[in-house]
């Protein structure tokens, strides 16, 4: 018994020498220290072992944990009250102005913005995961509802977002029991999607890096309209921002008890964040580091590749390209070597796709959801996109400021009218041919717009002016060959 004490307490001793050890290194008593750090276990395990039955067990771990008596104790820290200290101020962080000034009088602040709402407590949150309601204690006398879609974009898709139940209950109703305890907050969001990687990365994803990044994994995702396929293709990011197992509450259906919560999930732009209003100050840049790191990819920069390499995401059903032949002898006879990406399975497998896509230094592809893949190209990388007519605005917007952001090159070819299909369908003097910019915004005609220039539209490549575009990627991804 006594040596089994020692052992555990001598355990404990060195584990607190060692922060002396640093401690006196600090205020430079330098050497000295060491001759004590060797000397003392051999002094405990003597006292311990002659005197162990005078001098208790939890004497010695009281002496040398409590803030009181112990010398480093002082620096001890009281684990507990350190978690609730790091959540308060990282909670903080996600609400400003008023709804800061909520947080701090009531305990709990919605954050509502354009897009999204994501409310915050900081307050002790029971969860019952059978029907996904929350329990936070109202500092008055009222009971207080409040109902939430936990999505970014939640206008887009509002329908198949499961509701969560905020009740703020009165402090005369006795809230549910808790089953399980947690010492970290609780972040709850839905993947209610549909497998298009854009909407995933610019509303979950993304808004998922947004929101919790800062709290060094030291958050429990709630994931509501749990779907495998999601987990699988992201499990990867999600286990790089929390350090705990994700909780499906369908499956669940326990009452679980945090010390505060997030339901939902912050919303910036498209595929975009905003440094200035993300808590760290995180940037695309940064993301996309996050991102190499969580789907281990070899490439930073396109300097570390010895050879040109570009894929060509071949669209199968709408956007096609009409001469792809002739539009890949050409990029081989660059001296690309061309990867061709079909829909297929690969595309959603991501841990397997990411590293194709990160192995390129040119990714080209018509305007459409595949080219959020661009996320995976390594810096200096180029990104062509086809522009096909009607699709100038929403190509800017959606992929080119990403790339720019992520410090990938962005090439645009915009076709001419006689490249689109929509001529023959149309007519050369069609204004869907001639004028798609009020083609499309003119009033009524979004839906009319929609079909014609996204769906019924492919495109034949003009390969003499294609050739001066891939010319253009080639020398800029070799410009780092000595
Ligand atoms: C540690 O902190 C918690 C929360 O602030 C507090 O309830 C507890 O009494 C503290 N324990 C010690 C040993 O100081
Ligand atoms: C009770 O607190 C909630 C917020 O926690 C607030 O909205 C409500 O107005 C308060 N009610 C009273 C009667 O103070
Ligand atoms: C969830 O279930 C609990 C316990 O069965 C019930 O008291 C509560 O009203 C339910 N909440 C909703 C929003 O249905
Ligand atoms: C509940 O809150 C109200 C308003 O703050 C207060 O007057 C009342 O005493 C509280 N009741 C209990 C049981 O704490
Ligand atoms: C529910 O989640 C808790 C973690 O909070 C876990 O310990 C428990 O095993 C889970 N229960 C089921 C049925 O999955
Ligand atoms: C980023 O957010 C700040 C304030 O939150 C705003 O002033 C700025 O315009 C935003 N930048 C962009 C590019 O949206
Ligand atoms: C289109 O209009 C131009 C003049 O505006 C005309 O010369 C040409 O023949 C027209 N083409 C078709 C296919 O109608």
């Amino acid at each position: 018994m006594t040596v089994f004490f020692s052992f555990i307490t001598c355990k404990l001793i060195i584990k607190d020498l060692w922060k002396m050890e640093k401690e006196l290194k600090r205020h430079s008593f330098g050497g000295s220290s060491i001759i004590f750090l060797l000397a003392f276990p051999f002094l405990c395990v003597g006292l311990d072992f002659f005197w162990g039955n005078t001098i208790p067990f939890d004497r010695w771990v009281q002496y040398f944990s409590s803030s009181e008596t112990s010398f480093i104790g002082r620096k001890a820290i009281n684990k507990t009250h350190e978690d609730q200290e790091f959540m308060n101020f990282h909670l903080a962080r996600l609400v400003r102005g008023d709804d800061l000034r909520n947080l701090e009088s009531s305990g709990f602040a919605c954050d509502k913005s354009l897009h999204s709402i994501v409310c915050i407590s900081n307050q002790p949150t029971i969860i019952d995961t059978s029907n996904m309601t929350i329990y936070i204690p109202s500092f008055n006398s009222s009971q207080q509802e409040t109902i939430i879609r936990p999505y970014a974009r939640q206008e887009d898709i509002p329908k198949v977002i499961s509701p969560v139940h905020v009740i703020q209950y009165k402090n005369t109703t006795e809230p549910p029991h808790c089953q399980y305890s947690h010492q970290i907050p609780a972040v709850i969001f839905s993947s209610a999607s549909t497998g298009n990687v854009f909407h995933e990365m610019n509303e979950i994803i993304i808004p998922l890096y947004i929101t919790t990044k800062h709290f060094q994994s030291r958050v429990l995702f709630i994931l509501e309209d749990y779907k495998p396929s999601f987990m699988n293709k992201y499990n990867k990011v999600l286990s790089r921002l929390s350090g705990y197992s994700v909780i499906n509450p369908a499956e669940n259906g326990s009452i679980l008890c945090f010390p505060g919560s997030i339901t939902g999930l912050k919303y910036h732009n498209n595929l975009a964040l905003n440094s200035t209003g993300i808590p760290g100050g995180y940037s695309m840049q940064d993301f996309k580091h996050f991102l190499i790191r969580a789907y281990s990819l070899k490439y930073t920069h396109v300097s570390e590749m010895s050879k040109p390499r570009l894929m060509l995401l071949s669209r199968t059903n709408t956007r096609r390209f009409l001469n792809e032949d002739e539009m890949v002898s050409i990029m081989k006879e660059l001296g690309f070597q061309v990867i061709i990406v079909r829909r297929s399975k690969v595309i959603s497998n991501l841990n397997i796709f990411s590293q194709m896509i990160n192995s390129c230094s040119v990714l080209v592809g018509a305007h459409g959801a595949g080219l959020t893949n661009e996320i995976f190209l390594p810096s200096g990388a180029v990104m062509v996109q086809v522009e096909l007519l009607g699709t100038e605005w929403a190509s800017n917007t959606y992929y080119g400021d990403t790339a720019r952001a992520m410090g990938v090159n962005y090439l645009r070819y915009k076709i001419e009218p006689e490249e689109s299909s929509l001529v023959k369908l149309y007519g050369r003097n069609s204004s869907i041919v001639t004028d798609p910019g009020s083609f499309f915004y003119k009033v009524g005609n979004l839906r009319a717009a929609r079909t014609a220039y996204l769906d019924q539209q492919n495109v034949r490549i003009n390969l003499d002016r294609f050739r001066g575009t891939l010319v253009e990627a080639l020398s800029i991804v070799t410009a780092f060959e000595q």
